[in-house]
């Protein structure tokens, strides 16, 4: 099994890729760290606790990280996520408490004493992984990958240029597309792609079990923002960055530079991808740009079965 950490404001999507990374034969979840994002540190916390909780799931320590940005204020997205940040379901409070410290001692822990590289799976805005990076540059040659959801090549959903995760904390991304470690960039070209639809969410609810039925109503609330800004079904942003890590053979991608703007009048935390090549820069990113959909959905479903 790939040993991992999740470092994500969950959020309805991030609670999903929790899910399907917990669930699945092939990762083996080292961690699970929150940031401020979708919603307060605290909060997110406390839902990616009582996420855990509902499903039953133990071991897996749960440490609080950043609860603001590197260098700006955090913003949070309660129009999408909701006043608690997982708005839909009934989700009683957590079964356990947050490990005893904060979420970069607790991945430099990990990094440092597993015997095999870890993959780092970011889901919310990138301040904890730049803060690791920065104050303990070490840990670097102990991370095989970074595979996260965040930025596009193509238009952003918070601003016309700039994707929420990195918009949040533009000098934090800056930090790790600079850190040398390969990336892989679930952005909004493959997010966007990777939609589910009304009946499949019907399907997901009639799978049965509890956590099935609570995915079901996660999805119904995130819906409602969807469906207002126009989209036919809502983007399963962040389950794709654990997707590839399982099935990378449903994904199309492209080995491109990605440079992060964090001076732009209108294009701050734009993720500029160099997609002709035309820098001369060595490429630092799997730039995925497409998905089988239909695979993604079996696979999101069949990892919800397994905690009946
Ligand atoms: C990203 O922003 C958050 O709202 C989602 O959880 C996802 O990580 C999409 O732009
Ligand atoms: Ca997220």
């Amino acid at each position: 099994k790939k040993p991992v950490i999740i470092d994500c404001d969950p959020g309805h999507d991030d609670a999903i890729a929790l899910l399907l990374a917990i669930s699945s034969e092939e990762l083996e979840v080292k961690a699970v760290t929150t940031v401020g994002g979708n919603q307060t540190s605290e909060k997110t916390l406390n839902n990616a606790m009582r996420i855990l909780s509902f499903a039953g799931v133990e071991g897996i320590p749960v440490a609080p990280g950043a609860s603001q940005p590197l260098v700006r204020e955090l913003q949070i997205a309660p129009e999408v996520h909701g006043e608690s940040g997982l708005e839909g379901p009934y989700l009683p409070e957590p079964t356990f408490k947050p490990y005893g410290k904060g979420a970069i001692e607790l991945m430099e822990e990990i990094i440092m004493t597993s015997k095999d590289k870890i993959v780092l799976v970011p889901t919310g805005p990138l301040t904890n992984i730049a803060t690791l990076l920065l104050t303990v540059p070490n840990v670097k040659d102990r991370i095989e990958r970074i595979s996260l959801m965040g930025g596009s090549a193509v238009g952003g959903n918070w601003t016309p240029a700039a994707e929420f995760n990195i918009l949040v904390d533009p000098e934090a991304a800056d930090v790790v597309f600079k850190s040398g470690i390969p990336i892989t960039m679930s952005g909004l070209d493959v997010t966007h792609k990777a939609q589910v639809y009304d009946e499949e969410i019907e399907s997901i609810r009639l799978q049965g079990g509890k956590v099935s039925v609570m995915v079901a109503e996660l999805l119904d609330f995130f819906a409602k923002f969807h469906k207002e800004m126009g989209f036919e079904g809502s983007p399963l942003h962040d389950p794709c960055a654990v997707a590839w890590l399982i099935k990378p053979d449903i994904f199309t991608t492209k080995h491109l530079h990605v440079a992060i703007e964090t001076k732009g009048e209108f294009t701050t935390g734009a993720t500029v991808v160099d997609y002709r090549g035309v820098t001369g820069k060595i490429p630092n990113t799997e730039v995925i740009y497409d998905v089988d959909r239909e695979a993604f959905i079996k696979l999101l479903m069949d990892s919800l079965k397994k905690y009946h």
